[in-house]
């Protein structure tokens, strides 16, 4: 049976887009994108689901408490039997239940070499710190912000013509090569966990 991916997110959808390239393409084999959730009305992400005929729905988080708001996540994602839970551009901190009931299947994508630069604005922290490398990681999703083991990082160098824009637009390349090959290692199950460390097992 295909392995089941529920995709959460809360804007463009730039790497959801990825994501579904890759399972279309069967870099991500024996897998499918069984649902796209959005806490935003209007998520373009939403729009880039549909249009390639993947389910969608928005849930509004006005107004509710952060678990009561993930409970009804959970439930949309337990209806569609998802077997991972990506974060694409998910701008939203989860609650302790949530992280528990999908411990280590819940990964997500931050454009920074963790644990640098962690929140908003990363490419713009980098910039301004004076790093010489830049990047992203794909990690498990803990109870802390952008922790959690780390899966894949790829790095990128920061040349001085760089600008905001130029930084984030190399990093999120390589955002989308390796999101894809981390999910792929995690729904194969070819990896362990020791501490924090996640190593390859095949
Ligand atoms: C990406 O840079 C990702 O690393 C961060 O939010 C951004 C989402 O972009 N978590 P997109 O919506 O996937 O295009």
């Amino acid at each position: 049976m295909k392995k089941r991916i529920g995709v959460l997110l809360s804007g463009r959808g730039s790497n959801f887009e990825a994501l579904a390239e890759s399972v279309a393409a069967g870099r991500i084999p024996n897998a499918e994108i069984a649902v796209v959730i959005s806490n935003r009305e209007g998520a373009p992400g939403i729009q880039r689901a549909e249009a390639r005929g993947i389910k969608t729905q928005v849930i509004s988080s006005k107004g509710l408490e952060r678990e009561v708001y993930d409970r009804q996540v959970a439930a949309v994602l337990d209806e569609h039997q998802v077997d991972v839970i990506c974060l694409a551009g998910y701008m939203r901190l989860l609650s302790p239940f949530f992280v528990a009931k999908f411990l280590n299947r819940i990964l997500n994508i931050h454009p920074s070499l963790l644990p640098s630069f962690p929140g908003l604005e990363s490419q713009r922290q980098a910039l301004e710190y004076g790093v010489k490398f830049a990047g992203c990681t794909v990690h498990f999703v803990d109870e802390n912000l952008d922790a959690g083991p780390i899966i894949l990082q790829a790095t990128v160098p920061i040349l001085d013509g760089d600008t905001e824009a130029t930084l984030s637009e190399k990093i999120l390349k390589e955002e989308h090569r390796i999101y894809s090959q981390a999910v792929n290692i995690v729904l194969e199950g070819k990896y362990k966990i020791e501490g924090r460390r996640v190593l390859r097992t095949g």
